[in-house]
């Protein structure tokens, strides 16, 4: 059966190592996932002034989430955090109240960074976010990619043997995870996260 993934690029940049990364994620994926990117550079920035009338794109946006069986988020860190085009895309998709697109989405974390740890801060404040918003995440095996240049093409064809059966080992165990995840979720089901759970 084939899962239709969509992927989030949290950097904006035209030399983005982490598009990169997802160019070789795409490639290494197995058959059975369907990987298309989610575009979050047409975000206004959240004001929740605008929920109920927001820009064209916030509806874009939450709609490609929703037709989603999985989500994949590639980042880079921005001082030790999720960089703020990211977080805005998902301010914007877990709103207005009760229509929380990312709710019961299976969802993977990887990211490229130039420094040693590898997006590793990043990844755990998006593990906060995520549990809040009721998207389960695959836990393991955990991808913190220090990006060497040389071991990625342009199309993201991966040179380096080890870097390539990790990447694509990170893909499978995604997609594995993916299934069993589908498998015990009701098809269509929109939960809410209740914010309010200090009573
Ligand atoms: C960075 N970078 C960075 N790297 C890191 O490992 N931890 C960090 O906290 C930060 N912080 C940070 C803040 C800001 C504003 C920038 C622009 C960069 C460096 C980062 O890893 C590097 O620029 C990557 O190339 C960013 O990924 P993209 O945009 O190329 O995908």
């Amino acid at each position: 059966m084939t899962h239709r993934i969509g992927y989030l690029v949290g950097s904006l940049s035209k030399d983005s190592i982490n598009r990169v990364l997802a160019k070789a994620l795409v490639r290494l994926a197995p058959d059975e996932l369907e990987l298309t990117e989610i575009p979050i550079g047409d975000l206004p920035l959240f004001n929740r002034d605008d929920e109920m009338n927001p820009d064209p794109a916030v509806p874009r946006f939450k709609e490609r989430v929703e037709a989603s069986d999985g989500l994949l988020f590639i980042s880079p860190e921005y001082n030790r955090s999720i960089p703020a085009p990211l977080k805005n895309a998902i301010d914007w998709g877990s709103r207005p109240w009760g229509k929380n697109s990312f709710a019961r989405k299976p969802t993977g974390i990887i990211g490229a960074s130039v420094g040693a740890i590898g997006t590793a801060v990043m990844q755990s404040s998006m593990r906060s976010v995520l549990s809040f918003l009721d998207a389960p995440q695959l836990n393991a095996p955990e991808a913190y990619i220090s990006f060497k240049p040389e071991v990625y093409g342009e199309d993201g064809e991966v040179k380096d043997p080890g870097t390539e059966k990790f990447l694509r080992h990170y893909m499978e165990e995604y997609a594995a995870f993916v299934a069993r995840v589908l498998s015990v979720t009701l098809p269509g089901h929109m939960g809410d996260s209740d914010p309010d759970t200090m009573h």
